[in-house]
């Protein structure tokens, strides 16, 4: 096998060193260009988000006519989820992010889908009360990023299967097995609910037309690693008479001990920044983290330290700079050995600080609506 081609990325294991731009080819998506970035910016008439001005997002499928029919005046509704199997760290914020400011810059509804079912059926060691128990929790910390209570609504799998069942068994009716076992690798031995997943997974992409009586577009951002399961919605959307759902990709971010990407499967405690982790772990986690540093600070300062492969880099990168003059002043220092390592982690540990606190208090406002946003039943009409 080829070098590059020694990575895995599937919704249900990533791993090795990933090639971003073979993968994007791999999975056939398409670049996101500097033009397109261009015309969000003039639609959002702002700055863009780091996330997006940091490359941290690669890659999309349509986000083009999505545009299009934006500014043709088809607004369309964003769509991403979770699957609970634990505390959300900060790297799962990256496609809630995003959402959160695609809502707050263009008035957008928001639908997440937390997917209590698919962790049960992924993760053998996990019970149906863990998977419930974290998917309330990690949806107290997503809707605390700021999503609009109107505009927000929440299908929790196990709790709101009324009102998707109905599309689900058209949506299932559409997909074979053959396609399924391929696009995941599922095995003779994979139970029969992850075969069925990636139609429930599906369903929210239709659920607004569906429920609507009229073609609603939709746009997921989401890691890449998710894209097979909407390769396999695209491929029946027309079937269906429903708009395929337009995508942006970001790339995985690397884990606190320096591995290129935090495995999806058995994140380990010291690689990630959980938000429940307390002041004194975040701090013993930040200060053992790998870095891009040299051996030694006489090294450093001569040779400076490399950004790109450093996990605190990506912390500023992602959410901790506060703009990219910042950013960009950061990188530099490093790059010329001026920023030290311990320096470095001292200044991303305050924000990082700053950040939990402001977040423990919007995340005791937010309880007092989440339960609000559960959709339990199917639309009226049908
Ligand atoms: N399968 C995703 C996970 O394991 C959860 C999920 C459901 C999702 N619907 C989604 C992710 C839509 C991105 C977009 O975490």
């Amino acid at each position: 096998m080829a070098p590059a081609d020694e990575f895995v990325v599937t919704p249900y294991e990533v791993k090795g060193r990933i090639d971003y731009q073979r993968l994007r080819e791999l999975f056939g998506t398409q670049d996101l260009t500097p033009e397109l970035l261009a015309r969000l910016h003039q639609i959002s008439g702002g700055d863009l988000p780091p996330l997006l001005s940091r490359g941290v997002y690669y890659s999309h499928r349509d986000l083009g006519l999505l545009l299009d029919q934006f500014q043709k005046g088809s607004p369309f509704f964003l769509y991403s989820g979770r699957g609970p199997s634990g505390p959300l760290h900060t790297s799962h914020l990256v496609s809630f992010d995003l959402c959160r400011w695609l809502q707050k810059t263009l008035g957008v509804r928001m639908f997440i889908q937390i997917t209590d079912d698919e962790k049960f059926w992924a993760r053998s060691g996990l019970t149906r009360e863990e998977t419930a128990y974290w998917g309330m929790e990690n949806l107290y910390d997503i809707l605390a990023l700021g999503f609009d209570p109107k505009r927000t609504h929440v299908f929790f799998d196990s709790r709101s299967i009324a009102a998707l069942y109905p599309l689900a068994i058209r949506v299932a009716r559409k997909i074979p097995y053959s396609t399924v076992k391929a696009v995941f690798g599922f095995e003779p031995s994979t139970n029969i609910g992850l075969v069925f997943y990636t139609a429930l997974q599906t369903v929210p992409c239709f659920w607004p037309s569906w429920a609507e009586g009229r073609s609603v577009p939709c746009l997921i951002p989401c890691g890449i690693d998710q894209d097979p399961h909407f390769r396999v919605t695209r491929d029946i959307a027309e079937g269906l008479g429903y708009p395929k759902p337009a995508l942006l990709h970001s790339q995985m971010l690397p884990g606190l001990l320096g591995e290129n990407a935090m495995s999806t499967t058995g994140d380990r405690e010291d690689n990630a920044l959980f938000l429940n982790d307390s002041h004194s772990t975040v701090e013993r986690k930040v200060r053992g983290a790998f870095t891009g540093g040299r051996a030694t600070v006489e090294e450093q300062r001569r040779l400076g330290a490399t950004p790109e492969v450093c996990s605190v880099w990506a912390l500023w990168r992602t959410r901790f700079a506060k703009d990219d003059r910042e950013f960009e002043e950061v990188t530099r220092d490093c790059r010329s050995g001026a920023l030290l390592c311990g320096e470095c982690k001292s200044r991303v540990l305050e924000r990082i600080h700053a950040f939990y606190a402001e977040h423990a208090e919007a995340r005791i406002k937010v309880q007092g609506w989440a339960e609000s946003t559960i959709i339990t039943e199917a639309p009226k009409a049908l």
